[in-house]
């Protein structure tokens, strides 16, 4: 049996000394893709963010253990967390903007991004960068790569922040809501190109979202959680068709609802 690559153990986080999230456990393997939905407020972005230690100044995980290809984050130094950032684990945040700077060229950032990791030219960096961009239905890459992310959409920047997590090929993507600002056709580019990251890279996830049609495109396993807590985890087709909790099915009535 492979080992999981990421490893919570009973993880509670606190904001300011008050628990948000309390007693979140759960495993997952090289390659597998979780999905974590549950309402607004109750605790997804904090458990995420919980493995790369970016909980800001009140934020602190207070109990638990978040083991990383076998090693304790909790125990690790900044400076050793912030390594694995990147190429280890990519981020795409709920708001894009905090990936980019809104004042510095696009392909300047990515090529700052890769190179701190990797020999690569700034050349290089603008070919693989526009190859993805093609690929998630972002038009004239050489435009974006040498204008400002304050002069794109949101929608824009989101797939930006998404290409720069991906070029960086770790072994875990954490993304929070990475279609959110995004319409559905471009939403699915970005689930395909998810899939082929996962199929030829063997990447790892756990998808933030309020998207249960993303979850069943995307997702081998569900977690849901309510207030903090965990209220049920299973894999995506069993529990989207036999939900235990009553929680659960209202939170995809409540999607249905939406849809209809
Ligand atoms: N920096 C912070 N300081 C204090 N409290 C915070 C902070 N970030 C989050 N919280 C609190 O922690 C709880 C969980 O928030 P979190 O952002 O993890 O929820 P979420 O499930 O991601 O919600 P959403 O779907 O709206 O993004 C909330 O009660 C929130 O108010
Ligand atoms: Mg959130």
């Amino acid at each position: 049996m492979d080992q999981p690559l990421l490893k919570l153990s009973h993880v509670t986080v606190c904001y300011n000394g008050l628990p948000a999230v309390r007693d979140i456990s759960f495993d997952l393997m090289p390659g597998e893709v979780l999905g974590l939905v549950g309402e607004s407020g109750s605790g997804k972005s904090t458990v995420i963010r919980s493995v790369t230690g970016l909980l800001g100044e009140a934020g602190r995980v207070t109990r638990g253990d978040i083991c990383f290809k076998g090693k304790n984050v909790i125990d690790m130094s900044d400076k050793a967390r912030r390594h694995l950032l990147g190429p280890e684990i990519g981020m795409v945040f709920q708001d894009c903007e905090a990936a980019l700077c809104p004042i510095r060229k696009v392909g300047a950032q990515i090529h700052e991004s890769l190179s701190a990791h990797k020999k690569i030219t700034r050349k290089t960096s603008d070919r693989l960068a526009a190859e993805m961009m093609t690929k998630i239905g972002l038009r004239d890459p050489e435009r974006i790569l040498s204008g400002y992310p304050f002069e794109m959409s949101g929608g824009m920047n989101q797939r930006i922040g998404i290409v720069m997590a991906m070029l960086m090929q770790p072994a875990l993507l954490l993304a929070d809501e990475p279609t959110s600002a995004l319409d559905v056709t471009v939403q699915a580019q970005v689930v395909q190109l998810l899939r082929q990251m996962r199929e030829n890279d063997h990447t790892a996830m756990i998808l933030v979202t309020h998207n249960m049609g993303l979850v069943e495109a995307l997702c081998d396993r569900v977690l849901v959680m309510k207030v903090g807590q965990m209220v049920e985890t299973g894999p995506v087709k069993s529990l989207l068709a036999h939900p235990a909790s009553p929680y659960t099915r209202q939170l995809m009535d409540a999607v249905l609802r939406l849809a209809r």
